[in-house]
């Protein structure tokens, strides 16, 4: 079977090479792709933007792909799987109204709230002296979100009263976000561990992945901005056999059961952000309805089965006989990132190391990467089915082409992943090859997976 990802990132770096390696898998494309899955063997890159619903599925009808891979949200929340169940091509990811769990807040706190799931209270507004006089009788902090998709920033832990109210005047009057801030939800601020808890889902059945949990803030400590996530590693000790039935029993198979018995059964990943309390009671703070990023670097590193067959199995509806089999090693992903990011940075610099920092234990994921163009020799022609790069040009086999001409191109450059023992090994393995690679003003947090290692050495 042909497989197309859409993205360009580091989720789809991971979830195209681990299709790749699949058994039922003859090649993947990837549209558009980034430099490191154009250098990945039996991948291919396709010079197509991921919002292109007519391109992807012309080129899909073309190429008689078997099965597509959704890597953002943003398409799928638009219709991308609809888009391609009404030309019958197989597409794992939810329709328009089941992707509704990651594009609406506030559908999904009502939701949680009809199904009795556990989640933080809350209050959803769409008139700000409402909204003004319902934060004024709250505890602080306080926890302020606006409803639709904002890239990752539209959430706002507000310390004090004047912060939250800052925060509804700059959403509710369309300011910060646009159309997606126009309704907001308030909601109690949730004390505990986080932990990501992705699953495979067929609309019934849920096949969960090993439990993840990635550090959204910027620098060491967990200080500083939100990102899309600097470091993840997988398993998430917080989330222990009890945790992991509560979380199964109380929260993944009633939202199945939930959306199915409201006429949108959930096909696609499912990816709940927890917050673990100290008891070991967990609570929904969000649904993505996609893979995480970076959580898909450890967890496609660890994943031994046929990643390709399970999504087709799923679009089947046939996830019910269907197991996962993993690496028993951990594994923990470091981001390294330009400069400056998640703020303005620079891009066009040239990476060294990369060759350097593969072992059979450590993988560079890439995220914001791109091949130069410079690096296309005389002997790079183009020929019927050579890969392209994002730029659609042809690129010479890997041997042909010196490791050093992968450029940098966005904030999140690369994810350097390592497979160890325990997540301190992991850990270990990560932060080597991570000293090996470079590029002007590169940086990465330094304490990724503290928690899980601090209960390894018992603390
Ligand atoms: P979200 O986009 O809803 O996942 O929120 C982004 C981040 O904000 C989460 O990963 C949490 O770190 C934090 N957050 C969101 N909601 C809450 C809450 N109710 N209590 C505590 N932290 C929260
Ligand atoms: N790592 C957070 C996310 O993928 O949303």
């Amino acid at each position: 079977m042909k497989v197309l990802v859409t993205g360009n990132g580091g989720r789809e770096h991971a979830l195209a090479w681990r299709a790749s390696l699949g058994e039922s898998v003859s090649q993947v494309y990837v549209a558009p792709g980034n430099a490191g899955t154009a250098l990945e063997p039996n991948v291919q890159n396709v010079p197509i933007a991921v919002d292109d619903f007519a391109g992807l599925a012309d080129f899909a009808k073309s190429e008689e792909v078997g099965l597509t891979i959704v890597g953002p949200e943003a398409p799928l929340v638009d219709g991308f799987a609809d888009y391609f169940a009404e030309r019958g091509l197989r597409c794992f990811g939810p329709s328009r109204k089941a992707a509704q769990l990651e594009g609406s807040k506030a559908f999904t706190k009502a939701f949680l709230k009809r199904w009795d799931i556990p989640t933080a209270a809350s209050e959803t507004f769409a008139a700000l002296v409402d909204a003004k006089a319902y934060v004024r009788e709250c505890p602080m902090p306080v926890v302020v979100k606006a409803d639709g998709l904002a890239a990752g920033k539209g959430v706002i832990i507000a310390q004090t009263l004047a912060e939250a109210e800052a925060a509804l005047e700059s959403m509710l009057s369309g300011a910060a976000f646009g159309d997606a801030g126009r309704c907001v939800v308030v909601e109690e601020f949730l004390r505990g561990e986080e932990a990501s808890f992705i699953a495979l889902c067929d609309g019934r059945t849920t096949l969960p992945f090993a439990s993840s949990q990635d550090h959204k803030a910027a620098f060491d400590g967990d200080a500083g901005p939100n990102t899309g996530g600097m470091g993840a590693y997988s398993p998430a000790p917080v989330v222990s056999d009890a945790v992991h039935a509560r979380i199964m029993d109380q929260i993944m198979q009633p939202t199945l059961k939930g959306m199915a018995a409201e006429g949108s059964p959930y096909l696609g990943f499912l990816y709940a952000g927890l917050m673990i309390a100290e008891d070991g009671s967990p609570k929904v703070i969000e649904f993505n309805c996609r893979f995480g990023d970076p959580e898909a670097q450890p967890v496609m590193m660890r994943l031994k089965s046929d990643l390709a067959a399970l999504c087709s199995a799923a679009l089947d509806g046939a996830l019910g006989s269907q197991t996962l089999r993993w690496d028993k090693r951990a594994a923990l992903g470091v981001v390294m990132a330009s400069g400056g990011y998640p703020g303005d940075y620079a891009t066009g610099h040239p990476i060294t190391g990369l060759d350097a920092a593969e072992t059979p234990d450590c993988k560079v994921f890439h995220a914001g990467t791109r091949l130069t163009r410079e690096s296309l020799g005389p002997t790079s022609g183009r020929s019927p089915g050579a890969k392209v790069d994002s730029f659609g040009d042809p690129i010479p086999r890997s041997g042909d082409l010196g490791r050093g001409t992968v450029l940098t191109n966005g904030g999140r450059v690369l994810c350097v992943t390592g497979l160890g023992g325990s997540v301190t090994q992991a850990c270990e393995k990560a932060y080597r090859g991570a000293a090996r690679i470079g590029w002007h003003d590169a940086r990465y947090r330094s304490d990724i997976g503290y928690r899980a290692l601090a209960r390894e050495a018992g603390g």
